[in-house]
């Protein structure tokens, strides 16, 4: 059958088999399928959807279009968390470090802005001299020296991705849950993982608007990573508000190393903590018979300082250091014009306020301002009065006056107090079972 017959199947709903499929990605991956018809496969996959085993296979024949990490002579368990994206989402910053202050490896390769979300890399460009461009070697070197990096993909790390994420963003066929599984897993599995934890968010922040949407993409992502081996949990959390009080690229790092010395918003730090615990719990090391020991395990990691210290290793060997906070532009207030209760805010619409001031990008290549961003100085279910500072807009002052109204609109003030919505509202499990918490 060629290639052209095998993409008619997938438009009319047959299953592919293994060896389709691994032709389809190795004709890709050497450049003998031409885009055009790579497009049109992703096409079908996104209107036709694809079953259990053509996931697994699609995500396994792009993990091996590329290079593995091999950890022969690291006796610490790889680990790793991978994030949907959010809008201040700033918990890898501090989860790497801290998994490492506990005698894991944690070899992160995280990504820039997408869409109205953040970028780890471009929020620890923040740092003077932080450098995310290091080789496959450079990083099992970190590893085996400090026990952590974040850095961006090489090219050797699933090839067949990067060329069809390029594809997919022009095609319109990115919100498709067989294609965002192999996506993201075939990048992180190619970390040569023990184990994995997954922070799937939901809601007006998230790329996954609904808690079902989000779970679909959590049990798909679980279902095909726990197939290829690697043990994977995810927690389904909720993005109807920014994680922290900080929006943006150098206030989100401020943020986090407030959390790294033992301070810092509760949210972060309580989120950090669950999903280091989830994660140790993965990998069988000294794990204690109740999982309260463990989280005050990583609560004494960051309030002791290793956490810390960890961190300014990383920073040292990725050719920073941390003297002071980052500075940032002048703070100016956004004032509530009625009183109330915050009932909702459209989190995304903040993610796009900090992309408009300069902290992420409309086009590719676009320099950013790290030092531009939101300070948020409320939460759902929080009562205001008329007068009282909502947010704080970082920004200079023909900035301000232009997003000042944008950001008012998108911090709705009702008459009533909310139903304020546990920050984790649902667990995958390797089983597959789930719950959704309501407590
Ligand atoms: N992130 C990825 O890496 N891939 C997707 O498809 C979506 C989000």
């Amino acid at each position: 059958m060629n290639l052209v017959e095998i993409i008619a199947r997938k438009r009319d709903g047959i299953a592919l088999s293994d060896r389709q499929i691994s032709e389809l990605i190795r004709t890709f991956t050497d450049g003998s399928l031409p885009d055009y018809q790579m497009a049109a496969l992703a096409m079908a996959i996104y209107f036709q959807g694809m079953d259990r085993d053509e996931v697994v296979s699609l995500t396994r024949n792009m993990l091996e279009s590329g290079e593995v990490f091999n950890w022969t002579g690291i006796d610490r368990p790889v680990v790793d968390k991978h994030s949907t994206g959010g809008i201040g989402d700033k918990i890898s910053i501090v989860l790497a470090p801290l998994l490492a202050a506990a005698g894991m490896a944690v070899p992160m390769i995280s990504g820039r802005g997408l869409g109205a979300t953040g970028g780890t890399l471009d929020k620890l460009e923040s740092i003077p001299g932080f450098n995310v461009n290091l080789s496959m070697e450079a990083i099992r070197k970190q590893i085996k020296d400090i026990g952590c990096v974040i850095a961006g993909a090489t090219k050797q790390i699933a090839p067949a991705d990067q060329r069809l994420y390029a594809l997919r963003d022009v095609t319109a066929t990115v919100p498709s849950i067989p294609l965002i599984t192999s996506s993201i897993l075939s990048k992180k599995l190619a970390e040569g993982l023990d184990a994995l934890v997954l922070d799937v968010k939901f809601g007006s922040g998230a790329f996954m608007k609904s808690p079902e949407k989000a779970m679909a993409l959590a049990r798909s992502l679980v279902m095909v990573a726990c197939q290829l081996g690697v043990p994977t949990t995810a927690m389904l959390t909720d993005m109807n508000q920014p994680n922290g009080r900080m929006v943006g690229n150098a206030n989100e790092v401020n943020e986090s190393v407030e959390v790294l010395t033992g301070g810092g918003p509760q949210d972060v730090r309580n989120l950090t903590i669950e999903l280091a615990t989830a994660i140790h719990a993965m990998t069988g090391v000294e794990v204690p018979f109740d999982a309260a020991q463990l989280k005050a395990k990583y609560s004494k990691l960051l309030d002791g300082g290793e956490a810390m210290e960890n961190f300014e290793r990383m920073l040292h060997a990725q050719g920073a250091c941390w003297t002071r906070p980052l500075d940032c532009e002048p703070a100016h207030p956004v004032i509530a014009k009625r009183e109330g209760w915050i009932v909702e805010m459209d989190a995304e619409q903040l993610g796009w306020i900090v992309i408009d001031l300069g902290g992420g990008r409309t086009r590719l290549g676009d320099r950013l301002n790290h030092a531009t961003g939101i300070e948020m100085c409320s939460r759902i279910g929080d009562q205001v009065v008329n007068g009282q500072p909502l947010a704080n807009l970082l920004c200079n002052r023909n900035d301000f006056r232009k997003v000042n109204q944008r950001l008012l609109d998108a911090i709705r003030i009702g008459e009533e107090p909310p139903e304020t919505l546990p920050l984790i509202a649902g667990l995958v499990t390797n089983e597959n079972t789930w719950t959704i918490r309501n407590d």
